[in-house]
């Protein structure tokens, strides 16, 4: 063979293993691979790799988000959700929850109280103080904790154990003896979890969303008890005085000052409304084993409505949500908190982030690594975003560069389409809220005053049911909190907007008939104030 044959022989050999190697590495580590693949898209397929323009995929993500938020459709969604409210109320075992609470706060109701929250990202312990309803309630004392992601996947007791330890180390600072004493010191828990409640004090463990793993192993226990042996563990004497759920909580603690409240709203990492409601109008069932002269005094209940669950096959979803629940822990559980909560508008706008590098060449058309992971977008920074009205969004830009791993820095463009997509969101987020506030009351005014409407079905539009009434009864103020609804920018008032445009449609003589009232603190307040009304009432039996 001669000389050059041999060379060229040689290389292709060569040039033969480097395929084979690329072909192994490929197999062996796929992530490198699709990492590798991301950066070099762009210098392998040239200018026209970009199949669309950012501007043109901003408006078809406007359109999609849109399309479902006219009057019309809002009012069509509210009453279909209106009707899985009411079965609901007959037989569901998740939603629609009565709990033992009946008597609202008189308001007189003093004492210092120890008041637990578990909320969906962190955990209190607070000393309140009530002094009747002209003095304001007060915080003496409050201990936070951060539920982190490995808290949240700790199982059955080890998460009670871990509440525990923090309810321990708190009892501890207020003074050494302070809940290791012979008396058993009360306390009360605020959950932002459903319940099925079997007294004023104990409830049985639900199935928990927004990633907790706690309920695994946990469902069907009761969950004073849980906390209770977890506390006796650590050599602490307590016992429960009263379970709510958070919901419960904002009510009660806006009702001790205003006793017109009958409603409230949580809207933070997930999203709930309570409401003081009329104990014939719910299932039998529902009511589990109840002492029978419990009916004979409870006219109105307070029920958690768990209205996170509602909406399923009614609130129009896009691609992006799509995506989002059929990648859930629990697909399907609660469709109206995937679209609208604090847990997941950072994650919807991540995935139109991720598609809009593939498809649009958004920075570039490399995906910071730092944002390929689930929930790796924090709603934080859509708040943020959104509230940037600089024409160069340099702060943005910053932040953006701050909490994840650009390889150069977004430009201007990216960073316009990113508000607008931050803007989309959270405009859906508060106009779907919004129509599932408008159901619950829509419902109430049914049963609070059947007399006084009437359901009037629309010559225009048969779908459209207008309800006419004059009586200003129906005003209802509804105690929120939550960090989306209290601190969004503008998402408040972005709801209300919804909300009077729905109720001047439905209710043509109720003008502002629906006032989201901010109530902060509303959880620990609230659980003191149960805790209250449960001391006083024993006192009266
Ligand atoms: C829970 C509710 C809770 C709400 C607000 C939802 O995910 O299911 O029980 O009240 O979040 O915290």
């Amino acid at each position: 063979m001669s000389a050059p044959l041999v060379k060229v022989l040689h290389r292709l050999q060569e040039l033969f293993q480097n395929m084979v190697s690329a072909l192994e590495t490929m197999i062996l580590f796929p992530s490198f691979f699709r990492g590798f693949s991301h950066r070099r898209r762009k210098p392998f397929l040239g200018a026209h790799w970009r199949r669309r323009s950012l501007d043109d995929f901003a408006d078809e993500v406007d359109t999609l988000f849109s399309a479902p938020l006219s009057t019309p459709k809002m009012i069509d969604m509210s009453n279909k959700i209106r009707a899985q409210i009411r079965d609901c109320l007959q037989n569901s075992p998740c939603c629609m929850l009565p709990s033992y609470t009946h008597a609202l706060p008189s308001g007189s109701e003093k004492g210092t109280y120890l008041a637990l929250d578990v909320g969906g990202s962190t955990f209190r312990v607070a000393l309140i103080e009530l002094s009747g309803r002209d003095q304001e309630m007060r915080i003496v004392r409050v201990s936070s904790s951060y539920i982190d992601n490995k808290v949240k996947l700790l199982e059955g007791t080890q998460f009670f154990d871990w509440m525990a330890g923090h309810i321990d180390t708190m009892l501890k600072d207020v003074g050494a003896d302070y809940g290791r004493g012979k008396e058993p010191l009360s306390m009360g828990l605020s959950w932002s979890f459903p319940i099925d409640q079997t007294s004023v004090s104990s409830g049985l463990v639900i199935h928990m969303g927004k990633g907790f793993h706690c309920s695994n192993g946990t469902v069907g226990q009761e969950l004073g008890q849980l906390l209770i042996d977890s506390c006796e563990k650590r050599n602490l004497n307590v016992e429960m005085a009263a379970i709510v759920n958070d919901s419960s909580a904002t009510l009660l603690s806006r009702a001790y000052v205003d006793p017109k409240t009958r409603m409230s709203l949580i809207l933070g990492t997930g999203t709930n409304m309570a409401i003081h409601f009329p104990v014939h109008e719910i299932g039998q069932s529902k009511f589990g084993v109840r002492p029978e002269d419990w009916f004979e005094y409870a006219k109105n209940v307070v029920i958690n409505t768990e209205m996170s669950m509602f909406g399923g096959g009614v609130l129009p979803m896009t691609r992006w949500d799509d995506i989002l629940n059929r990648t859930h822990l629990r697909p399907d559980y609660q469709p109206l908190e995937y679209m609208i909560t604090g847990r997941y508008l950072g994650e919807i706008v991540r995935l139109i982030i991720v598609e809009a590098v593939e498809t649009a060449g958004l920075f570039n058309g490399e995906l910071p690594h730092s944002m390929r992971e689930p929930y790796s977008f924090d709603t934080s920074i859509v708040a943020f975003l959104e509230e940037d009205s600089s024409i160069s969004l340099a702060s943005s830009a910053a932040l953006l560069q701050k909490e994840h791993t650009f390889p150069s820095s977004p430009s201007v463009e990216d960073l316009r389409f990113l508000r607008r997509i931050c803007q989309v969101t959270s405009r859906r987020a508060a106009a779907y809220l919004a129509t599932g506030i408008h159901s619950m009351w829509c419902l109430r005014n049914e049963v609070e005053f059947p007399s006084s409407t009437t359901d009037l079905l629309s010559k225009e539009s048969p779908e459209v049911t207008v309800i006419e009434s004059d009586s200003s009864a129906k005003n209802v103020s509804i105690a929120c909190d939550g960090t989306v609804i209290n601190k969004y920018p503008g998402f408040r008032d972005t709801c209300q907007r919804y909300l009077d445009q729905l109720s001047a449609q439905s209710h043509p003589s109720s003008v502002s008939a629906i006032r989201l009232v901010p109530a902060h603190e509303s959880a620990i307040l609230g659980v003191a104030v149960a805790v209250a009304v449960a001391v006083a009432e024993k006192e009266t039996r």
